[in-house]
């Protein structure tokens, strides 16, 4: 057994810190391994995607994020982020250019192995939090473990391993929500049920966090709090995050770096202290 040092670490027999949302080592430890990772976590290179013969939706788009960066990707409406966010971890298939995830090349069919290894790394949060009203708090985090093998004890916490359940309530006191498990989802504020939405996918203990406008269905106090929270928390656990926002508030005080997709091209990629008024017109403009 490890020494308990916090809610969330231990430290093991060699004295290094392990955090128990990844199973990775924590901190300090978490970042430096994170980023001395040789190769970017994701490597987009002239990407392509349409859904029809009609339109193309992402035309050469080049795209390379490092293990431990905070990313935020705008754009105008049908700017093709929500398109580039799912290509880009192979929720679908791509029409041109090359993509590596985690090192792996994602082709442009993906087998249905190299999905499910991407999906068991990959942490979603999106706008609609998309929790069963009816089941509990607890029952809804262990739903982020759907796609494990014996995923079926997934269906609710009364039939989860009692693993599964400790994890569970790991991330919800990870979110501030421990003692709200045993209340139904819907019984919880809109806030409080994004925050439900962040633990469900901290339990997969992913290397990347993907958030569709995480915050755009919430008050603007509610939506500051899910943002601080969620750049937070993958700060201290070395998680990767990519998040699409329309508050430009949000994407540049959030995010390292910030990446605009206009015309189905990247228009611009640059850190989010040098994101000028004149990068933000020109991305929205037109
Ligand atoms: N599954 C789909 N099938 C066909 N067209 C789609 C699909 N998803 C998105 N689109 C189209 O692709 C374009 C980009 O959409 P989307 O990626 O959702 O943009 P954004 O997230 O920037 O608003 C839009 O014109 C949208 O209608
Ligand atoms: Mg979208």
């Amino acid at each position: 057994m490890l020494p308990a040092l916090g809610l969330f670490c231990v430290q093991t027999p060699g004295g290094m810190m392990l955090d128990l949302v990844t199973d990775r080592p924590s901190g300090a430890a978490a970042k430096a391994q994170a980023l001395a990772q040789t190769g970017p976590l994701i490597a987009a290179r002239g990407l392509c995607k349409s859904y029809d013969r009609r339109r193309t939706i992402l035309d050469g788009v080049d795209l390379e994020i490092a293990a431990g960066e905070r990313v935020a990707l705008i754009g105008s409406n049908g700017s093709g982020k929500s398109t580039l966010l799912k290509s880009l971890i192979g929720l679908h298939p791509i029409s041109g250019g090359t993509l590596h995830c985690f090192g792996e090349p994602v082709d442009a069919r993906g087998s249905r192995k190299q999905r499910l290894a991407m999906r068991r790394q990959t942490g979603f949060v999106f706008q609609k939090h998309c929790l069963v009203r009816r089941r509990t708090v607890l029952s809804n985090v262990i739903h982020g473990l759907f796609g494990d093998a014996g995923s079926w004890r997934a269906f609710s916490h009364s039939l989860a391993p009692p693993e599964w359940r400790d994890r569970a309530m790991q991330a919800l006191a990870e979110v501030d929500l421990a003692d709200k498990a045993l209340e139904r989802a819907d019984a919880l504020s809109g806030g409080q049920q994004q925050r439900v939405a962040i633990a469900r996918a901290l339990v997969r203990r992913p290397r990347l966090l993907i958030a569709d406008e995480p915050a755009a269905s919430l008050d603007p106090v509610s939506g500051r709090n899910v943002m601080e929270l969620f750049t937070q928390l993958c700060r201290d656990h070395g998680i990767t995050l990519l998040y699409t926002s329309h508050d430009m508030a949000h994407a540049v005080d959030y995010a390292d770096r910030v990446v605009a997709l206009k015309g189905g091209k990247v228009l611009f990629d640059r850190p989010a202290a040098q994101v000028t008024r004149a990068d933000l017109k020109d991305t929205f403009d037109g």
